[in-house]
């Protein structure tokens, strides 16, 4: 496995991971699940998942992918031929990358017709109730989602062909550091509105008597989702990343960057959403109806808009790179496809499924309540029993040591993913499907 694609260096290992962790789920999922689940009392939920599961979940995908250089599904075989039963983690895997990308195109299918409504400078001049308007016609029609999915997903494709280094890797690197300025202006422009103070204590002052056991497992499903953890993404980018980089190093920055940056989209939206009207709870369009409004008041509001919705794109396809790659790396490695031709039975595949969001509503909710709330977790709770159980401690420590540092934090780790992680995730289960609490 020598001649394996490699990450040429620490920079491109984080900047293509955090590449596949901030994506739509910072811009366009966290502020509009946080916003139907009650604001403060869920942002505080949700980073207690990111940090006390979401970090040590990371951090056992790069030790199961870098320790097997395979994708996930021939990682199992590789680290467990006796348990042939966590071979279903691979296979739960590839399955919620179909279900994942396929949503997922659709909407990053919408930040393609966004920059172009933005190019054509169409998103001007427009009150908060036509832009509301505008989304909600183009949004249930037909056709439009439909050609703009499939142009992302053929971007999505051209990516993956170019591997690792010449794809991935090149596009992540200097794109990531742009959108953060850009969202960085965001903030600035809507907490200087009138009116968006209501918004900032929407995002941070908790209001605990919101929460309640869905809220939970949303905010838990959330994490997953952001991170990209649960179902073998972060273990394939692990089995391309050199024995010399610290993997908790990698864990930590690639958390803490995901997370920021969906900070600082609820900080760029939840200001405006108050000062222009809108409902919080939206939906799924609630980026789409909010950011355009701050656009219209802004100085250089074309240039913006053109720019943010542009990053956008590129930021949604560094992650659904990602997803295609767990599928490609499945049908290049297992079914001896080359990569070529892996990648162009991906897409379609994907292209199949999508249009089936477009078209029902109800397909586009269930893929994705299906993969956040059930499959990731899921996923999760296997992915840490596993390295925690079956592994073996030696095992684990050479990984976390294998760039030359000493792990004292491994009792620690190994605490959270034998015992905490996956009974806390249980509970959440259990307690949604009212059989406890
Ligand atoms: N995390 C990405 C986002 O926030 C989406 C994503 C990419 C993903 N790969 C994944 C989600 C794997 C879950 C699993 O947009």
């Amino acid at each position: 496995m020598n001649n394996r694609d490699v990450f040429s260096s620490k920079f491109g290992v984080i900047a293509a991971a955090a590449g596949s962790a901030v994506g739509l789920g910072n811009i366009w999922r966290f502020p509009y699940v946080l916003g139907e689940n009650g604001g403060g009392a869920f942002f505080l939920i949700y980073l207690l998942f990111i940090f006390a599961i979401g970090v040590p979940v990371m951090l056992s995908e790069l030790i199961i992918g870098r320790r097997a250089q395979k994708s996930i599904f021939g990682a199992f075989k590789v680290l467990a031929p006796k348990y042939g039963f966590f071979q279903s983690v691979g296979i739960i895997g590839v399955l919620t990358a179909f279900l994942i990308l396929s949503f997922y195109s659709v909407v990053a299918g919408w930040t393609v017709e966004y920059t172009i409504l933005a190019l054509g400078n169409n998103l001007a001049d427009k009150s908060p109730d036509q832009l509301a308007d505008l989304f909600a016609d183009f949004s249930n029609s037909i056709w439009r989602p439909i050609f703009y999915l499939i142009v992302f997903m053929g971007l999505t494709a051209a990516v993956v062909i170019g591997g690792i280094k010449n794809g991935i890797e090149k596009y992540a690197k200097i794109l990531m550091p742009l959108l953060l300025v850009i969202i960085i202006i965001l903030c600035l422009k809507s907490l200087s509105l009138s009116g968006s103070r209501e918004g900032v204590l929407f995002l941070f002052r908790p209001d605990f008597s919101k929460i309640t056991g869905n809220v939970v497992l949303v905010a838990l499903g959330q994490a997953f989702f952001s991170l990209s953890i649960g179902m073998g993404t972060i273990a394939t980018y692990g089995s391309y990343i050199k024995k010399k980089e610290n993997l908790l190093q990698t864990a930590v920055s690639v958390s803490f960057i995901d997370t920021l940056i969906a900070v600082l989209a609820g900080v760029a939206i939840f200001p405006a959403v108050f000062a222009f009207g809108i409902q919080p709870d939206a939906g799924p369009g609630l980026v789409f109806v909010t950011l355009p409004n701050i656009f219209n008041q802004m100085a250089g509001g074309y240039f913006f808009s053109v720019a943010f919705f542009t990053l956008l794109v590129i930021a949604a396809l560094t992650s659904s790179v990602s997803l295609l790659e767990v599928v490609v790396a499945y049908f290049t490695d297992e079914l001896g496809l080359k990569r070529k031709q892996a990648t162009f039975l991906g897409a379609f595949l994907m292209i199949v499924l999508g249009i089936f969001c477009v078209i029902y509503p109800k397909v586009f909710n269930g893929f994705e309540w299906t993969s956040s709330n059930l499959l990731l977790p899921l996923g999760g709770i296997l992915i840490s029993l596993f390295v925690g159980w079956f592994l073996g401690r030696n095992k684990v420590k050479d990984e976390l040591e294998a760039h030359g540092g000493k792990a004292i934090y491994l009792q620690v780790f190994l605490f959270i993913i034998k015992i905490v992680a996956p009974i806390a995730i249980a509970i959440v289960f259990l307690n949604n499907l009212g059989l406890i609490g």
